[in-house]
């Protein structure tokens, strides 16, 4: 069950975090898998019976060749899965406006547009179908203070998501995104982002953030064939942190409101 023998599967942003763990464990249940990212991925692309390409997802030419030369060194494309992104924030009336919105869209959404089309054309031309996942995030779907550009930019590949679902289903292409809550990888070693994750951390009724093997876990039920007739969804894995406040939060809440009202 979920093996992916035969299968031949691009990575992008692999060479860290979520995307170097769905390499490997995209190889690790029979799939050949390329690994695409700004950074060399060679060694990881070795272990996983594809070629590692260093190529920016928001770049269309040097993305569809980078494609269409692991689909040629792979014997085919199977599997896309549109991984790579950038996290800033900054806020709405003290940014320096438009910028960070652009930097995020150009590689946020953008970077996912064109990998899911080039991606996309190569699978149409073989007519076996195929499965495409794109990382977006629980703040695609959620607004988190000060991450407006990243917030629209992830919200922007769930509605993207949506509509490539239903001009690909014909051609028995499934699309999917993952809505990831915070994660623990690189993304998140800055101490800004650590002590948000320590925030996470206590939001979250399971009282911990998610590991990248579990989020490799999700994409590969995403695109394995048992995974058949699910296509166009946009999957929270969040600990429950949509579900409702966590135990520990509600005290802190509280404690905080008796000191207010002392
Ligand atoms: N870490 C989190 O808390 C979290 C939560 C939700 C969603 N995500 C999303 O998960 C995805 C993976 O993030 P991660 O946490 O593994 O981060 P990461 O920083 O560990 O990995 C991101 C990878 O993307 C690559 N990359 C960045 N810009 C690129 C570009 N223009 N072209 C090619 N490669 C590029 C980087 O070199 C890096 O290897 C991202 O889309 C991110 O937005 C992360």
């Amino acid at each position: 069950m979920f093996r992916l023998d035969g299968k031949c599967a691009v990575v992008t942003g692999a060479a860290s975090g979520i995307g170097a763990a769905t390499a490997e464990r995209l190889a690790a249940a029979g799939a050949r898998v390329s690994t695409l990212d700004l950074t060399p991925t060679e060694a990881l692309s070795a272990k996983t019976g594809g070629i590692g390409v260093v190529v920016d997802v928001s770049d269309e030419r040097a993305m569809s060749d980078a494609i269409s030369r692991a689909a040629a060194a792979m014997g085919g494309l199977d599997i896309m899965v549109n991984n790579a992104g950038i996290g800033d924030g900054e806020a709405l009336l003290e940014g320096q406006g438009t910028a960070l919105y652009e930097r995020m869209f150009r590689v946020n959404t953008l970077g996912v547009v064109i990998g899911t089309r080039h991606a996309a054309a190569i699978m149409a031309r073989q007519g076996r179908g195929g499965a495409i996942v794109n990382t977006a995030s629980l703040a695609g779907t959620f607004g988190f203070p000060t991450y407006g550009a990243y917030t629209a930019s992830k919200g922007a590949v769930v509605s993207f998501t949506r509509v490539a679902a239903t001009e690909l289903g014909p051609l028995g292409i499934r699309v999917n995104c993952i809505c990831p809550s915070t994660v623990d990888t690189p993304m998140m070693d800055d101490p800004s982002a650590a002590a948000e994750g320590a925030m996470m951390a206590m939001a979250t009724p399971l009282g911990r953030i998610c590991k990248p093997g579990e989020v490799a876990a999700l994409i590969h039920f995403l695109v394995a064939d048992d995974c058949a007739f699910v296509s166009g969804q946009a999957v929270l894995i969040d600990g429950a942190v949509t579900a409702g406040f966590a135990p520990a939060l509600v005290e802190t809440l509280v404690a905080a409101a008796v000191q207010q009202a002392i």
